[in-house]
């Protein structure tokens, strides 16, 4: 094996040569730019997040102002990068650090984690960049890089695993050049190192990971083992009026928390009854459209959607928590992800 310190050196010399630098968020140590970059970045790939991070910072350009907007703009300009609680907490650590630390970023690490929606990793991460701190990030990308360079089996997410993990990259981490250092783990789990097809040929690593070594990077990391989860079904009305679709907005907690989505029905019940008794709407039912299938972390969700034409909309339908929206309009409003999918479908 490679010597530790050897490892870091090689990272460095290989991101300042191979790796990225012109994403939108590198070249700045301003730590909100780095912090949103971050988030944006969890389970979703560079490509996808680059045009939203444009619009999110033109219209946020500092704590400040993502503070003092209303928690229905954040969601809405997080429309179509998905897992909502990222910006809900996105936007309730801006009004925290307004309240406890009069508006600048905290430096502290521990202080840092303490913010809602950053995690150890997130946190190491803003650290090194923003401030160059010798924090080291653990992702996903990172724990698949360690798995296969120093040939750690078991599901990498298991305590003890992830505690070996951790100590391992704790161990790696230099005393300088944090910046190229922590980009560089990144970039060569997104580039070089990645789940399938590895590009061994070209790692600067490949005279030293031991799972190139002994044939086994098919193998790393091991995966994490398949547990049955429970399969759900919801009919979900797409109550239409000419181009306007009906929504209504989500409880502010539990799934999909303080999202416009489209009303739900029991299996049981009859969809036009439903759209009468609770929206005072007399409607046409239309045949099922093919259903949605979208999977939680506990649970698989099978949606159905049920179309509903208007055949008279009373006056008074400003029932509270729903909106009616043309198509388009609805498509940019801060939706579930299937039932954005079930809009645009609509459109074909
Ligand atoms: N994934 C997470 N953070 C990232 C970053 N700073 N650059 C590229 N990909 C990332």
């Amino acid at each position: 094996m490679s010597g530790q310190k050897d490892f870091s050196t090689r990272l460095i010399a290989w991101q300042k040569n191979h790796g990225r630098h012109d994403l939108p968020w590198q070249n700045t140590h301003d730590p909100y730019a780095i912090w949103v970059s971050e988030i944006m970045l969890q389970q979703t790939q560079v490509t996808a997040v680059i045009g939203y991070y444009a619009k999110f910072m033109a219209r946020f350009p500092d704590i400040a102002s993502l503070a003092s907007a209303s928690q229905e703009e954040v969601l809405q300009h997080w429309s179509g990068l998905g897992y909502y609680s990222r910006a809900r907490n996105l936007h309730n650590a801006a009004q925290t650090i307004m309240d406890e630390h009069a508006g600048a970023f905290p430096q502290d690490f521990e202080q840092i984690q303490m913010l809602s929606g950053i995690g150890r990793s997130t946190a190491a991460a803003i650290a090194s960049f923003a401030f160059h701190q010798n924090q080291t990030i653990l992702d996903g990308n990172v724990k698949r890089v360690l798995a296969r360079h120093f040939l750690i089996e078991g599901w990498t997410s298991t305590p003890k695993i992830e505690k070996q993990l951790w100590k391992l990259a704790e161990s790696l981490v230099p005393e300088q050049d944090m910046v190229a250092y922590t980009q560089g783990l990144m970039d060569l789990g997104a580039t070089i190192c990645t789940r399938s097809k590895p590009k061994c040929d070209i790692c600067p690593f490949n005279d030293s990971c031991q799972a190139f070594a002994t044939n086994r990077t098919k193998e790393l990391p091991t995966p994490k083992p398949k547990k049955n989860i429970p399969q759900r079904q919801t009919t979900m009305l797409l109550i239409l009026d000419g181009n306007e679709v009906m929504l209504e907005k989500r409880p502010s907690s539990g799934i999909w928390g303080g999202l416009w989505s489209l009303p739900e029905i029991n299996m049981q019940d009859i969809a036009s009854e439903v759209a009468f008794r609770k929206f005072g709407l007399e409607v046409e039912a239309e045949e099922p459209l093919a259903s949605i299938q979208h999977v939680f972390t506990h649970f698989k969700l099978e949606i159905l959607p049920q179309p509903l034409q208007v055949t008279n909309r009373p006056r008074q339908t400003n029932m509270p928590n729903t909106i009616w929206l043309s198509i388009d309009e609805a498509i940019g409003a801060a939706l579930p992800t299937p039932v954005r999918n079930i809009l645009l479908n609509l459109k074909g």
